[in-house]
């Protein structure tokens, strides 16, 4: 069943998906996931991403709770990129660097939004040539599916011009319900390689096997037995916060609390993800009037490799004019004994 249940304002509304496994709370700004409820081996329920009481944070904030991102999620080095001769100037808003879209990102917009089914929600931005500094009109569908224990999150879009695009879901991660931190779930990325990030998170261009490093999650491995190692990227990215690339066309990231049972399979048409364990989060105020810290989540933000103009021959961020993008990314929240 799908329902509106809150007005916030008379353009932003909070819309519940809900079936017998699962809630999921969805708002039309920045296609924001709100909250994930679901049971433990029990049969208890918790809320299983972390997110605002008071809609206001969401839209003052910058950790991107919950949010979509784009037009271009991740960095884009100076905030300048050439296309067809001609350049490009953004906003740099993450040190010398542009960050996920920028000042005024999909993460701060209104989509407008229908209710196609009991599974299916349908919203909708159009991103006026020009905005945040990116060339083209583009046409944004995200559809959002709840089937079973599944949330599904289709994108497709087109532009009037050649245009960049890389478009994420933020959402911050606990699978304990915020009862600890992250230290005590384990983590499978299908992953033989990563990218090197600087010490302003952007991509260096260097790839680096995993093998042998911390980064190595081929295998489940604890992120508390991993995160605070000492090696170079780490210290660098404060944590995880680099792209995984993936060996695998499905089922790439397994996300299990052990204690609780729960697990989240998330699966991508996208080659990889950046794996961010909340490095920054600076106790700010979340739900239920918890605090929230680094290392309080994990999130799996699966894209196209970031920075991808500067670094990519055939850059895998480039949407021509004429050309659809159509990636999908579902999130399964399994329950095991
Ligand atoms: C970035 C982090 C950043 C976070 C919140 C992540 O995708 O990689 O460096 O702090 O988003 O903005």
């Amino acid at each position: 069943m799908i329902e509106v249940i809150k007005h916030i304002d008379d353009q932003i509304d909070l819309i519940s998906m809900k079936n017998e496994q699962l809630e999921v709370v969805v708002s039309n700004y920045g296609c924001t996931i709100i909250k994930v409820i679901m049971a433990d081996k029990n049969g208890h329920k918790d809320d299983v991403v972390l997110g605002y009481d008071d809609f206001t944070q969401y839209q003052t904030l910058d950790a991107y709770l919950g949010a979509l991102v784009g037009r271009v999620a991740n960095r884009i080095k100076a905030g300048q990129f050439s296309l067809n001769g001609q350049d490009y100037h953004l906003a740099v808003n993450n040190g010398p660097n542009h960050l996920h879209g920028g000042i005024k990102g999909f993460s701060y917009q209104v989509f407008d939004y229908t209710i196609e089914d009991e599974h299916t929600l349908k919203l909708h931005y159009l991103s006026k040539d020009g905005e945040e500094g990116y060339p083209g009109d583009l046409d944004l569908t995200v559809i959002y599916t709840l089937k079973d224990d599944t949330l599904t999150a289709h994108y497709q879009a087109t532009s009037s011009a050649d245009t960049l695009i890389n478009i994420t879901n933020h959402s911050y991660f606990n699978l304990s319900g915020h009862k600890e931190n992250i230290y005590q779930h384990t983590l499978q990325i299908h992953a033989s390689q990563f990218a090197c990030v600087d010490s302003d998170g952007l991509t260096t261009g260097e790839l680096k096997d995993v093998e042998g490093t911390p980064f190595d999650f081929r295998q489940p491995a604890l992120i508390g037995e991993r995160v605070e190692q000492d090696d170079e990227q780490l210290k660098i990215g404060k944590g995880f916060d680099h792209p995984f690339l993936f060996d695998t066309q499905s089922n790439q990231v397994i996300l299990t609390h052990e204690p609780t049972g729960r697990q989240l399979i998330v699966s991508t048409t996208l080659p990889q993800a950046q794996i961010y364990t909340a490095n920054y989060l600076d106790g700010r105020l979340g739900k239920y009037g918890e605090r929230y810290y680094a290392r309080d989540a994990v999130c799996i933000e699966t894209q196209n490799m970031p920075d991808a103009i500067h670094l990519e021959e055939h850059p895998t961020t480039l949407l021509k004019k004429g050309e659809t993008y159509d990636e999908i990314t579902s999130y399964q929240f399994k329950v095991i004994q």
